[in-house]
């Protein structure tokens, strides 16, 4: 699907690492060239009108994210530099100054490094305690397990929608609910999720959700903070300097913008920002719900396939996400992934900054395959004719 649009197909390329980083689309790459080209100023801090044109620019990707996740309020909408600063700012900007020593914090084993380490951090400085809901046989979340590990303490559910191993999709709706009824925060790691399915914040009625804009075909350098108003109203800003203060004076007097500039210290990644306008108009031309169900498609296909190489285990087949973890009997990960990039495949392999996940399923590294709108079946035959090779072995032994 649209495979004309990547500057990269031009390359004898088979992309395969899409939970990593997507490749982007010519819209996006002309945008980034036209504000460096023809509109470059800073924003927010100009009266001149290339500087106003930056702003309506700036303004207009707020709107576009304000819309994709359906949030009630633009200002809802802070931009940062990737999920993890957002994340980053969530714990530390907003958790840091309301929990205290014994209060409880529930994660998974399948979150990524961004939305454990933080948690670390504060269960060192503060004393919280972390908790880990117990995943079932196929490695998902069910609200049955949650409650498991819900207490009288418990102030925090923090997981991914979708993990970027497994790929479980979460029922984030009951989560959400379930954890309301008591009182709990929910934050969402949607790095892996927003990129790949419809998502409606007031929907699920999550407090807070994090996503990164090079994952949906936009730039490196943008992420996402969305929170709920009043939540974000109550957050503490982690960076302080020009662009989020109205006025400070040698007293130390100060006073801070609104949001959601309070929270934009410095000068932002304006080709960025403005780049992931084009980058969600580019996704909503061809809809969310066909993308979903495309990579559906394909990795179904995919799964098929996959049986025909010996020795290849899946470990995740069932998930409702294009993300296929595996292994090759007797082949480390990483000497795969090289095997299989000198046939041009990228797929990553490790454990993908997953590294509690191994206490769920026994191993450290996995080769992943990620799949977005962009990819084929031929493809696929092409990954699948590579691993079917009967001197696998060997040739992947040479490579290193
Ligand atoms: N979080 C990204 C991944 O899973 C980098 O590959």
């Amino acid at each position: 699907m649209n495979r004309e649009d990547f500057p990269m197909f031009k390359q004898n390329l088979i992309y395969f690492d899409n939970s990593a980083t997507t490749l982007k689309p010519q819209c996006v790459i002309d945008s980034i060239v036209d504000y460096y080209s023809n509109y470059t100023a800073n924003a927010s801090r100009g009266d001149y009108k290339t500087s106003l044109l930056v702003d309506e620019n700036i303004d207009l990707s707020r709107e576009a994210v304000q819309r994709f996740i359906r949030a009630e309020k633009k200002e809802e909408i802070i931009f940062t530099e990737n999920a993890t600063d957002s994340l980053n700012q969530i714990v530390f900007g907003f958790f840091e100054s309301k929990l205290k020593k014994g209060d409880h914090v529930v994660l998974t084993k399948s979150e990524h490094a961004s939305n454990v380490l933080p948690w670390f951090y504060l269960e060192e400085k503060l004393g919280i305690v972390i908790d880990y809901i117990p995943l079932d046989e196929k490695l998902h979340v069910t609200l049955d397990n949650l409650k498991k590990v819900i207490t009288e303490d418990t102030k925090v559910i923090s997981i991914a929608e979708v993990t970027n191993v497994i790929g479980d999709v979460r029922p984030m709706k009951e989560i959400v609910k379930y954890a309301h009824e008591k009182g709990i925060y929910v934050v969402a790691d949607g790095a892996q999720s927003v990129p790949h399915r419809v998502t409606d914040v007031q929907d699920s009625d999550v407090d807070f959700l994090v996503f990164s804009i090079h994952k949906m075909c936009g730039p490196t350098g943008v992420g996402i903070l969305y929170g709920k108003l009043e939540l974000l109203e109550q957050m503490k800003p982690l960076k302080y300097g020009g662009g989020m203060n109205l006025s400070f004076a040698s007293d130390g007097t100060k006073e801070y913008h609104k949001l959601p500039t309070r929270l934009e210290a410095g000068t932002i990644h304006v080709a960025g920002i403005i780049a992931t306008r084009y980058a969600i108009e580019y996704l909503e031309n061809i809809g969310m719900e066909k993308i979903h169900q495309y990579e559906m498609e394909l990795k179904n296909y995919a799964l098929e396939k996959l049986k025909e190489v010996p020795n290849l285990k899946v470990y995740n087949p069932d998930t409702d996400t294009a993300i296929i973890s595996f292994n090759i009997d007797g082949i480390f990960a990483q000497d795969l992934a090289i095997y299989l990039d000198q046939h041009h495949i990228c797929v990553r392999s490790g454990s993908h900054c997953a590294k509690i996940l191994i206490d769920e399923i026994g191993i450290k590294n996995t080769c992943r395959m990620s799949l977005y709108f962009y990819n084929t079946k031929e493809e696929i035959d092409q990954l699948v004719a590579a691993l079917k090779n009967p001197n696998i072995l060997e040739e992947s032994l040479m490579v290193m």
